[in-house]
């Protein structure tokens, strides 16, 4: 296919030469509604220097971006923040068109994850405080281990004061605008946090020290790896970031359920509004409906989260043990709650969510609710009292 996409001067003689993935919708599972952009950046210096790639189907656009500025051949030095093939990808295909660049990684799994996938290369392994130079300008690199890959490194170009910082705040959004206060920051901000909750949420200590080594610098850009480029908002986004990391939950209640012929979900009714009168604001999810990365964003910081589920075959729905599969796998913060749901006959299932609440570190502090058949207006009448007596 030919390609005729330009790349974008973000700074002088520093470009943007990634890729806008309008059509994503599917991020190895994490639902992306509104696409994604593989951002790699091109410095024009004595060293020509290149910061990252894109996802192998995007190399053509890719390659066709630094073109229209300089032929790749040129490239002296490549940076691998980042051995996940949406940013590694199309390494590969750069080092061939640029046979004498030097490609930094850390060391040793940045090293092992791109010699496993891209053979042996030129590389160069750097570690904590190491910088080069690239002519005016020098690059410092800043490694971020499990943030979110052992792997993952930042980049900090003092001349210019840009943070290159790959993965870390940034956020999946295809945008023809490449900064932040070229796009709605409502949008920007919410999709942050998405990001963060679905992609981060389990390395909160390791976020918290990567913004203790960051605080010194003096940020006036932040050129991540998705999404936009942070010029107007940086402290908005390194105190989102900050909040984020913390153990801090907000007065806030997830309802999470399935139901198969509506009485989970009319149990699941006056529980929300039950919270909702106890002035803890609430939200109702029946998992039919809303994708799981929406809802494990809103359970990301919500203190309650309230699991339910009708029993079928056994055992819980499969919508909900995928639910709560996902989230036991994003390590949440310390949520309190309690598992709800009607049942026929057996009802195994509503002891098999609490179990699992628990297991993910749920402080349960209701007892399950369990109403057979269909809820009659005097047992949800008895529910809403109850959690409504409930001091919590
Ligand atoms: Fe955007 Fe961890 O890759």
């Amino acid at each position: 296919m030919i390609n005729n996409c330009k790349a974008v001067e973000i700074a002088k003689n520093i470009f943007w030469v990634g890729a806008v993935d309008w059509n994503l919708r599917n991020f190895h599972g994490y639902e992306t509604s509104r696409g994604t952009t593989y951002n790699a950046y091109l410095i024009l210096d004595e060293k020509v220097t290149l910061i990252d790639t894109a996802k192998i189907d995007f190399a053509d656009e890719f390659i066709s971006r630094i073109s229209s500025v300089i032929s790749p051949e040129k490239i002296d030095v490549i940076i691998s923040s980042h051995v996940e093939p949406d940013h590694s990808g199309s390494l590969k295909k750069i080092a061939e068109l640029a046979p004498n660049a030097e490609i930094f990684t850390t060391n040793p799994n940045g090293l092992k994850g791109l010699t496993a996938r891209y053979g042996n290369l030129n590389y160069k392994t750097v570690k904590a405080g190491d910088k080069i130079s690239v002519g005016e300008r020098s690059l410092h690199f800043v490694p971020t281990p499990m943030l979110h890959w052992p792997d993952s490194m930042v980049t900090y170009c003092p001349e210019e004061k840009i943070l290159f910082s790959n993965d870390a705040f940034g956020e999946h959004l295809a945008t023809s605008m490449r900064f932040d206060d070229e796009n709605n920051l409502d949008v920007i901000l919410a999709e942050a946090k998405k990001y963060y909750a679905n992609i981060l949420m389990p390395y909160g200590k390791q976020a918290q020290i990567a913004l203790k080594a960051l605080g010194d610098l003096e940020i006036k850009m932040i050129a991540t790896g998705h999404g936009v480029i942070w010029r107007k908002n940086i402290s908005k986004i390194i105190d989102c970031y900050k909040f984020w990391s913390s153990d801090e939950l907000e007065n806030r209640a997830c309802v999470v359920f399935d139901s198969m012929w509506h009485s989970t979900e009319i149990i699941a009714q006056t529980i929300t509004e039950s919270f909702a009168k106890k002035n803890i604001p609430a939200a109702y999810y029946d998992l039919k409906f809303t994708p799981l990365s929406d809802i494990v964003t809103d359970v990301f910081k919500s203190k309650y989260l309230i699991v339910g589920s009708p029993t079928i075959n056994s055992q819980m729905m499969p919508t909900v043990a995928k639910f709560l599969s996902y989230l036991k796998g994003l390590q949440p913060l310390k949520h309190k709650g309690f598992a709800f749901g009607s049942f026929g006959w057996s009802g195994q299932s509503i002891q098999f969510v609490e179990d699992e609440l628990k297991e993910i570190g749920v402080e349960i502090i209701f007892d399950k609710v369990r109403l057979s058949n269909v809820p009659t207006i005097e047992q949800l009448d008895k529910l809403e009292k109850e959690i409504l007596d409930l001091e919590i």
